[in-house]
């Protein structure tokens, strides 16, 4: 795609990847991506902002031919999606400065093994004149990763946020068109990199307040003409009360323990309470960290396999403790065949969920009537606990 004007002084460029399916070799994209840079030409200095997927070079260089001068290229986050193509562009441009972050610094040399004599490195809040306009840097950290800043253009109260209210979607859409999908794919991203971090970003909301905003321009996805869309959304996100919601992800592998999920999620329904399933050896884990948002109660159901949870129902576990969800509410349902130590082998994975243990419901081979009665109670004590904290 070519260059496109956002404003007067400030084209979008980078690459639209329509085809990439996996991100970190691990994150689903069922949209695809876009990797954001942004040209900004000002009275006396031109400006690149982040760069592209070092596979899509070739399209940001092609972009960039006719401009002959780039006095800095910023590099608000390390991580190589928006970095990988910023020694391409240094080399084009010998004169041009590197700016990042204190931090960042050092993890652009250990990544991309970038000469120390091209950078420059900013520090919170400095401003940088760039003739008749001026750029603000602000450390927004761990949204997902240290080092990050986002970028303020002051005339223009555009904020460049990199990651930060990104999503994933290839696109032809400059801006916001359709926030109902906006709001699905930012959900999305938030929940795989950033909920981990929620308290930490809570800061920067607070610290982005002071500025006023006309644009986000995120490194991933369209650009924000309503910002308070996605302010909004992530305000929930980050400060909200978990939701009167049950996550239940599982793994079967005889039907029994399906058996229990069809009894549980029936017995929640029934009481008031929204339940997302998750069957385990299908599911795409991107939806299943959004409903890790907002779910109060997490229910992992798996047989027992080996001695333990089954291998799923462990990475379930493995990464619900890495995403450090909301949720206030934990447990475990299954069948097993003899034994084994599938409850100590799960809370064993799970030390980063602050969470009240319900009793577990474990039964030998298919569920009888007792257990289901006992899956009952569980469904009685997940609405009442829901209802005492006025989860809805
Ligand atoms: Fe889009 Fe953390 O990189």
């Amino acid at each position: 795609m070519e260059p496109r004007r956002i404003t007067d002084s400030v084209q979008w460029m980078g690459a639209v990847d329509w085809d990439r399916r996996l991100f970190d070799s691990l994150i689903p994209l069922p949209d695809g991506t876009s990797y954001n840079a942004y040209f900004i030409k000002a009275s006396e200095k031109n400006v690149l902002l982040d760069s592209a997927d070092p596979a899509m070079s070739t399209v940001l260089l092609s972009q960039l031919e006719g401009i002959d001068r780039i006095d800095y290229v910023i590099s608000q986050h390390a991580e190589q999606d928006h970095s990988g193509s910023i020694p391409a562009v240094l080399s084009k441009y010998p004169a041009a400065k590197l700016i990042s972050s204190v931090k960042a610094k050092s993890m652009l040399t250990d990544l991309l093994r970038i000469p120390e004599d091209r950078f420059v490195t900013v520090e919170d809040g400095e401003t940088l004149s760039l003739g008749n306009q001026t750029l603000k840097f602000i450390y927004t950290p761990w949204v997902h990763w240290p080092e990050t800043m986002a970028t303020y253009l002051q005339e223009e109260k555009i904020l460049f946020s990199c990651d930060f209210f990104g999503s994933h979607i290839a696109t032809s859409d400059l801006f916001v068109t359709d926030e109902g999908r906006v709001y699905e794919a930012a959900k999305r991203y938030y929940a795989e990199i950033m909920m981990p971090f929620r308290n930490i970003i809570k800061k920067n909301l607070d610290k982005l307040s002071a500025f006023e905003l006309d644009i986000i321009a995120p490194s991933h996805g369209s650009i924000h003409k309503r910002p308070a869309f996605i302010l909004d959304a992530y305000h929930d996100w980050v400060r909200g009360n978990p939701k009167n919601m049950v996550v239940l992800p599982y793994v079967s592998m005889h039907a029994s323990t399906k058996l229990m999920v069809d009894r549980l999620l029936n017995s929640l329904v029934n009481r008031g309470v929204r339940v997302e399933q998750f069957n385990l050896a299908v599911t795409d884990i991107g939806k299943l960290a959004m409903a890790l948002v907002d779910a109060a109660t997490i229910i992992v159901g798996t047989p027992t396999v080996l001695a333990g949870p089954h291998p799923l129902a462990a990475y379930a576990a493995f990464l619900t403790n890495a995403l450090r969800p909301k949720a206030e509410f934990l447990s475990i349902i299954g069948s097993y065949g003899w034994g084994g130590k599938t409850v100590e082998v799960l809370a064993g994975m799970t030390p980063n969920l602050k969470v009240q243990v319900l009793d577990p419901v474990l039964c030998k081979g298919l569920p009888s009537a007792t257990d289901y009665q006992a899956l009952d109670n569980l469904a009685d004590t997940i609405a009442s606990l829901h209802k005492e904290k006025g989860f809805n």
